[in-house]
């Protein structure tokens, strides 16, 4: 359906037949219906097309006010075909960076033929997209190194673990054949840690929805709410209220079964959790911050993750790039874009190319001498990197599934570790690993400054006052890692202090170099960032060659 938030079109095509084209989910796309015995746009454009190229007809949907916001563009590869009728050839392109988003850049343009080269800094292709095995060897700036030694289909994703459902990253996932499952975003069985107290996320729930619930409704009873309801909306309004709160018939919050019980219904009734909490208490247990978490966009349930470790999506992403097209260990020293190409240099040598697409973290990209201009350099230095760590913790047992009948999820807490995550995948096996601590800025910093031995100390004292002595028990073996010391990355991801002129000079190429990443979007932390800004360069870059002279 249309996005009701865009002007629809007032001009007279608007009123035509359906087109027989496939549905495009751009409103005012170019994918208009023709018009029997006239001229349309869409005829128009096509001749345009059919004569000049994309290019052209681009320029003349654009001269037609018809070109679609450059980001809300549905995302057409480039072909191999694109080029017949222009009479030109695919370019040369060096990529910095085979993380996602120059691994998709790669990807997509190599659909078109282009030849692409890859510099990588770090021993391995994937950036973020990281998931550390048994045998693997984890490096940081600073700070000892760790060998991985968890047990065998034991893995961590130590950088990106989940994905939403609209995110282009399925589309990734589907096209390349990397089998998805379910991620446990939310899970009522997993805790609630604030304030000292532990409780089950049904139970903050129950007691939260139960207790605002019955405010509401007594207000609305008591006619306070009278100026902005009418009697009907009101009556509406506690039918409403009594099922979100499971309220009394005195529209009283006394408790319900969705707190949970300690022995669960059988044969015989179960037995319910005490009582809940006064109001007051339950206010200061401050829970809500812990049981929203999923309310957005972004993290709402159910979401996926690529069956295996995230880092499947590399590995295909790789494949169909073609692994001898991307230097590893090749630090990029030296970039300057020319008139008629670009150059980069880098330790092992130099390449030269028709295009540059700069994918590496914009605060290392600063740094690296170019002829970019100040400009740019000042702009790249805008965004700041923020801290996140993790750390993978195997176990021998499953004792969440066990003894917590916990199935995937997140504990949400107050603590340094901010989350624990349980694992959605291989159910009931023996070994099993868990997320730590997954947190972000001082709370992360803090971690990161510890060596591995410690953090991982710190983590099971922590985690202890949740799960109890069995958190510090049967644990085999554990990875940690702290972004900002990741060698070339140095940073989770990056935050904006605000989406100025700096954000989007960098989303317009810089003589013939352009740049991506996620940081270059508005889903910074998400690898469908990096997608999708490799797309908008790919688009660019590939409308600029199909136009040149
Ligand atoms: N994508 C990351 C995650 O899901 C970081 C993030 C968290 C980004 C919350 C936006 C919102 O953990």
């Amino acid at each position: 359906m249309a996005d009701s938030t865009k002007p629809d079109s007032t001009e007279p095509d608007s009123t035509e037949p359906e087109s027989t084209d496939p549905p495009s989910a751009e409103p005012e796309g170019p994918a208009k219906g023709s018009r029997a015995g006239r001229l349309t746009r869409r005829g128009l454009l096509v001749g345009i097309g059919a004569a000049g190229g994309a290019g052209a007809m681009y320029a003349a949907m654009g001269a037609l006010g018809l070109a679609p916001t450059e980001q809300d563009k549905a995302f057409t590869a480039p072909r191999q075909g694109d080029f017949t009728l222009s009479g030109r050839a695919s370019a040369k392109v060096v990529i910095l960076g085979a993380g996602v988003a120059g691994l998709t850049a790669a990807y997509e343009l190599g659909k078109a033929g282009y030849d692409c080269t890859l510099l990588e800094a770090r021993r391995q292709a994937g950036g973020r997209n990281l998931t550390l095995r048994g045998g693997d060897r984890l490096t940081e700036l600073n700070g000892p190194a760790q060998d991985v030694t968890f047990g065998p289909g034991v893995y961590f994703n130590a950088g990106p673990g989940r994905i939403a459902q609209w995110m282009v990253a399925l589309d990734y996932c589907r096209e390349l054949g990397v089998p998805i499952e379910t991620f446990v975003n939310n899970n009522a069985s997993a805790y609630v840690h604030t304030n000292g107290h532990t409780v089950r996320a049904r139970t903050a729930r129950a007691d939260m929805y139960g207790y605002v619930a019955e405010l509401l409704a007594k207000a609305t009873d008591l006619g306070a709410l009278d100026r902005v309801l009418t009697k009907d909306d009101g009556e509406r309004l506690l039918e409403f209220l009594r099922r979100f709160g499971d309220l009394g018939p005195k529209l009283d919050y006394e408790g319900s079964a969705r707190r949970g019980f300690t022995t669960y219904p059988a044969v015989g009734a179960g037995t319910p959790l005490a009582a809940p909490g006064t109001l007051h208490q339950v206010l200061a247990a401050g829970t809500g911050r812990a049981i929203t978490n999923d309310f957005g966009h972004e993290q709402a349930t159910p979401m996926f993750q690529p069956v295996g470790g995230m880092d499947a999506i590399v590995a295909k992403l790789r494949q169909a790039v073609g692994p001898d097209r991307i230097r590893t260990g090749a630090k990029v020293t030296g970039i300057t874009s020319r008139d008629d190409g670009v150059e980069v240099s880098y330790a092992g040598g130099t390449v030269k190319a028709d295009y540059c697409v700069a994918t590496l973290p914009p605060h290392l990209l600063a740094r690296i001498p170019h002829n970019l201009g100040a400009q740019v350099t000042a702009a790249l230095r805008t965004p700041v990197p923020v801290s996140a760590g993790k750390i993978g913790l195997e176990y021998g047992r499953r004792w969440w599934e066990l003894e917590d009948r916990v199935y995937g999820g997140v504990t949400e807490t107050d603590l340094d570790l901010t989350h624990i995550w349980y694992p959605s995948h291989d159910y009931h096996a023996e070994r099993g690993l868990l997320v730590g601590y997954y947190n972000t800025d001082a709370a992360a910093e803090l971690y990161a400054a510890l060596t591995p031995e410690d953090r991982r100390r710190r983590a099971l004292t922590q985690g202890k006052k949740i799960h109890g002595e069995k958190y510090r028990q049967n644990v085999l073996s554990s990875a940690s890692i702290a972004w900002e010391r990741q060698e070339h990355i140095q940073g989770a991801w990056m935050r904006w202090p605000s989406f100025d002129s700096s954000f989007t000079l960098l989303q317009r190429p810089a003589g013939r170099v352009y740049f991506a990443g996620d940081w270059l979007t508005h889903l910074i932390a998400w690898q469908a960032g990096a997608m999708e800004s490799a797309r908008d360069a790919v688009t660019k870059l590939h409308q600029r060659v199909l136009q040149s002279p």
